[in-house]
Formats: structure tokens, C-alpha cells, sequence
């Protein structure tokens, strides 16, 4: 995977550093980021240079790998005691997508069950971060593909409305909702998309317009508050959105905006999906009301660029996602097919390692 392809690959392992395509400055810039500590990576990933639940899971595997070459010892159980701050570090960036903790437990479990000396399990650690990069790409080609057969079979070419960026840059490329929205594009299964802007930050305006500029998708960006109406006037076939973190019992955490999209879907009889790859699903936690919600700064809602819209004087709340109820869900499109959310629970022991 390097930067001379064509696609878009967020983060990039090239010349023993990390380059991660700063998320902040699309699309107004294209720049790229040369992380080569884990420090500078755990603040990459806070102040969203890197976003998106995939992405931030191979950035923290990448993350993990920069921290373990760092540490200098030869003896293996100092080197593990080390290598559990790292993980400490890079767990405490973004709360919500299980992606994180799942590649962070995934790195600790590789140097964990490694045999040989510190130099051979971080040699062990790097391949095992690249893996998890791969695995991922892979997995997004297939949640796209298997998405085609359940989107509807009318009409031949959909509109299909998302939310956020659940793209290539929100994963190692491809893109898990935007992979589904990609594959039907190809399949000449796509009129178009609408990308709801997704205030505060607006990853959908910056981020998911850019990715289908580049690719020449057709695509109409509404305001979040739009959304209703759009539905109502017959403009949207079916809604595709990403996860960050799914519950046992099918509920599903996305970004901000995402519940109240569910609801007006259900109200227009329009079919709600969430593509996510099995390394969201969270089969510790029982339901929704269990998922950790991050709170963002205030500053993300009363200023625009540096403008602030706001007075003075008034309060805030930031929450950074909300939870669709399973019920919501008409399916969940992962890269062993379409599941009902009722029927997530079977699916424990094929979690990925
Ligand atoms: O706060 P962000 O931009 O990291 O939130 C991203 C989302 O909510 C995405 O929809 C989700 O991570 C799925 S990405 C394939």
C-alpha cells in the first residue's frame, strides 16, 4: 500500500514512518502528516488528523509498533510492562470506536504470544500492524460487494443518502458505507448520493463530497435538517451509514445524527443499513446504553472556521455520536453478508482475532 496509487489510503507505511493524510485540512489541502513517535500519534488521533473507527485501528496498530521500537531493553518482560503504556497512551485518545481497542488488543496479544528475543517481536509487531492495514482494506471490498445484494432492486439506479465519512479515509481505503455506495457505482447500481454535512465538523461536506469528487460520483450535499424533507419528496431509495462501535444486541453507535436519520428512514418505509466490519462489533457490551459516548469541545459548535455564531453567555453539549436502536436497522452489511441485528448474537465466535 504506498502513496503512488491512485486511491486514497489515509494512513501509509513508508520508510519506517507513518504518513496519515491530515483529515483536518480537506478539502481545501491536501497534506500529509510524517508521524514517526507514538506520542505524535496518539495526538493525531485526538485531534482527528486521523479519524474514522477502521482508520484510528491501524493508526493505533502503526502507533503501538512506534512506541515498541522506541523502547530499550532486551529483556522481554520489561519490554511488555513498556509496551502496556503504550497501549495506555493510545487508549486513552477517542473513546467510542471499538476499532482502537481492538487493534491495540490485537498488537498487545502479538508481543504477548511472540517467542524470541525483543528485537524479533518488534519486528513481529510491524508485520502484524500491516496485517491489520490489509485486513482491512480486504474486508471493506467485501462489505461493499455483499452490500449490493441487499440494497433494493428498485429502481435500477438508487439514490442512497449517508452520513459522515464512513470512506476510505475513515478505514485503510475503500470504506465500509461509501464501499457499499462505491461497489454500486461501479455496478451501475448508483444515481447518486447525498451526503448530510454532518455538523459539528462536517465530515460529510469535507470529507465524503471530496472522496466522491475524486472518483466522479455524483454527489448533493444537504444540511442535516434536510434529510426529512428529502425523504418525504421521494428522493432517497436507502440510507447508508458506518459504525464505530455495534452492540450484542445489534444497537449501533455513529457518528451525531445518525439515530435521528434512522427515525425518519422508519417514517418513509425507506431501508436503514449500517456496513461496519466485524472488528465494530463490541459482543462484550449488551446493548446501546453501554457505549461510551465522547463529548468534544464546545468550540466545534459556536465557531465556523474562526467565526464564532454564537453569543456569549450560552452553554454547550458536544456529544460526538448517538445510538441507532436495533430495531432501526434494517440490516448489518459486514464482510460475511447482511445480518438482522437480532440475529448479531450467533455470530460471537466468528469474531476476527
Ligand atoms: O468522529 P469521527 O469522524 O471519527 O466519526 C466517524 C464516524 O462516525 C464514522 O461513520 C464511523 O467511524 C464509521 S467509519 C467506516
Amino acid at each position: 500500500m504506498t502513496s503512488s496509487s491512485n486511491h486514497i489510503y489515509p494512513v501509509i507505511w513508508q520508510e519506517n514512518k507513518v504518513l496519515l493524510i491530515d483529515q483536518t485540512r480537506l478539502p481545501e489541502e491536501y497534506s500529509v502528516v510524517e508521524i514517526a513517535l507514538v506520542e505524535d500519534m496518539a495526538q493525531a488521533i485526538k485531534t482527528m488528523i486521523v479519524r474514522g473507527a477502521p482508520a484510528i485501528g491501524v493508526a493505533a496498530a502503526y502507533g503501538m509498533y512506534l512506541g515498541a521500537r522506541e523502547i530499550e531493553t532486551d529483556n522481554v518482560e520489561q519490554f511488555l510492562n513498556q509496551l502496556e503504556k503504550i497501549a495506555q497512551l493510545l487508549r486513552q485518545t477517542r473513546p467510542t470506536a471499538v476499532n482502537l481497542f481492538w487493534a491495540i488488543a490485537r498488537m498487545l496479544k502479538t508481543a504477548y504470544e511472540s517467542i524470541g528475543t525483543v528485537a524479533e517481536i518488534k519486528s513481529t509487531l510491524l508485520d502484524t500492524a500491516q496485517e491489520i492495514q490489509l485486513e482491512d482494506l480486504q474486508t471493506c471490498q467485501e462489505i461493499g460487494d455483499r452490500g449490493l445484494a441487499v440494497l433494493p432492486t428498485e429502481p435500477q439506479r438508487l439514490s442512497i443518502l449517508t452520513h459522515c465519512n464512513a470512506g476510505s479515509l475513515a478505514t485503510a481505503g475503500y470504506g465500509t458505507a461509501l464501499g457499499v455506495i462505491r461497489s454500486a457505482w461501479r455496478e451501475q447500481r448508483l444515481a447518486r448520493v447525498y451526503a448530510d454535512e454532518t455538523r459539528p465538523r462536517l465530515q460529510g461536506a469535507k470529507l465524503t463530497a471530496w472522496e466522491c469528487v475524486q472518483e466522479g460520483i455524483p454527489v448533493t450535499v444537504i444540511t442535516d435538517s434536510m434529510a426529512a424533507h428529502c425523504m418525504q419528496k421521494g428522493m432517497i431509495d436507502a440510507v447508508v451509514v458506518g459504525a464505530d462501535r455495534i452492540a450484542a444486541n445489534g444497537d449501533a453507535a455513529n457518528k451525531i445524527g445518525t439515530y435521528s436519520l434512522a427515525i425518519v428512514a422508519q417514517a418513509h418505509n425507506i431501508p436503514f443499513f449500517v456496513a461496519a466490519p466485524f472488528s465494530t462489533i463490541d459482543f462484550e457490551l449488551a446493548d446501546g446504553s453501554q457505549i461510551a459516548i465522547e463529548e468534544r469541545d464546545a468550540q466545534e459548535i459556536y465557531q465556523i472556521g474562526t467565526t464564532k455564531i454564537c453569543p456569549s453567555g450560552v452553554d454547550f453539549y458536544n456529544p460526538a455520536f448517538d445510538v441507532t436502536p436495533a430495531n432501526l436497522i434494517k440490516a448489518i452489511i459486514t464482510e460475511k453478508g447482511a445480518i438482522q441485528p437480532s440475529e448479531l448474537i450467533n455470530y460471537r465466535a466468528v469474531i476476527a482475532k
